[in-house]
């Protein structure tokens, strides 16, 4: 009799024989690959077209250095240039404040209705400290906001059918949890809600925050790209810098180049490079 380890040897390796036999395509899934462009001339020249599709991109930021106006201009122009829809997480500013800057920068999203681009105002999340129960579970007020936002994204991203998503800053959660231990696990659950969206995400940071610990930042392991943007001081005054740093499934430039804040949002000149 043959003997029953020797038995399902057989049967695994000629599972494993038919299901070579089969073609590629019912082997694996269909490889769905498009690039989401931004709309900024200059950055999709350095992206190769765009955004990867359904990606989570960290874009990381000196203080003014724009990385508002350029979430904003990827939203704007999704809709309005290929009719996106998108949300706008705002972790900061409120829906006037930011209406208002982004119409002095050259951005109306007075023209946009909430189903075209979605704003969420997420700022009251950095003013919940104490502890709370809920069911049988004690936890912080501050964990169970962030859960009820990333089911929020989820929920309004259903039904908008949003593509495309910006959260920003994301340098406001990690003020509200200094401890690495604490804001890691946090920010990857925030990161895997967004990737079940099937968006194309952009999440802003500050600079400074990520390089305060001294650590490589989690979020650099968590995202599949990563844009810097930086604003420093020269004997002429302010140079605009960006470069791509990080950006998984395409070739892209990877050249420090310059930019400008002008009354139409970010222009980039990708032919220019930058030596310090
Ligand atoms: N109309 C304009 N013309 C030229 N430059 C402008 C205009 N409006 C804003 N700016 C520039 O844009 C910068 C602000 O852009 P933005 O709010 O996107 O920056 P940010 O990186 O998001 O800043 P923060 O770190 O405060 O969130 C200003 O510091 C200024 O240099
Ligand atoms: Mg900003």
């Amino acid at each position: 009799m043959v003997s029953p380890i020797k038995h399902y040897q057989f049967v695994a390796k000629s599972l494993i024989m038919s299901d070579l036999q089969l073609p590629i395509e019912k082997r694996f899934p269909p490889i769905v690959y498009r690039k989401v462009p931004s709309g900024i001339q200059g950055l999709d020249t350095m992206l190769n077209g765009g955004f990867p599709n359904r990606r989570i991109i960290l874009i990381r930021g000196s203080p003014g250095a724009g990385k508002t106006i350029l979430c904003s201009q990827f939203l704007y122009n999704g809709f309005m240039k290929n009719g996106e829809p998108g949300i706008y997480v705002s972790m900061e500013e409120t829906k006037e404040e930011l209406i208002r800057e982004l119409y002095l920068a050259g951005i109306d999203f007075r023209k946009l209705k909430d189903d075209e681009v979605e704003f969420i105002d997420a700022s009251p999340i950095r003013h919940t400290p104490s502890n709370t129960e809920i069911g049988r579970t004690k936890m912080g007020k501050k964990e169970f906001s962030l859960v009820a936002l990333g089911e929020m994204i989820k929920n309004v991203a259903k039904e908008r059918e949003a593509t495309r998503i910006v959260i920003d800053p994301l340098t406001a959660l990690s003020i509200q949890y200094p401890n690495d231990e604490e804001r890691w696990p946090m920010i990857l659950d925030l990161i895997e809600a967004l990737k079940r969206t099937g968006a194309t995400c952009l999440i802003t940071e500050d600079l400074r925050a990520s390089r305060s610990s001294g650590t490589i930042p989690i979020e650099d392991y968590g995202v599949h790209g990563t844009i810097i943007m930086e604003a420093s001081e020269r004997a002429k005054g302010m140079v605009k810098t960006i470069r791509i740093t990080k950006m998984r499934e395409t070739i892209h430039d990877d050249q420090t180049r310059i930019y400008e804040i002008t009354n139409k949002g970010i222009e980039v000149y990708p032919t220019s490079s930058w030596t310090p």
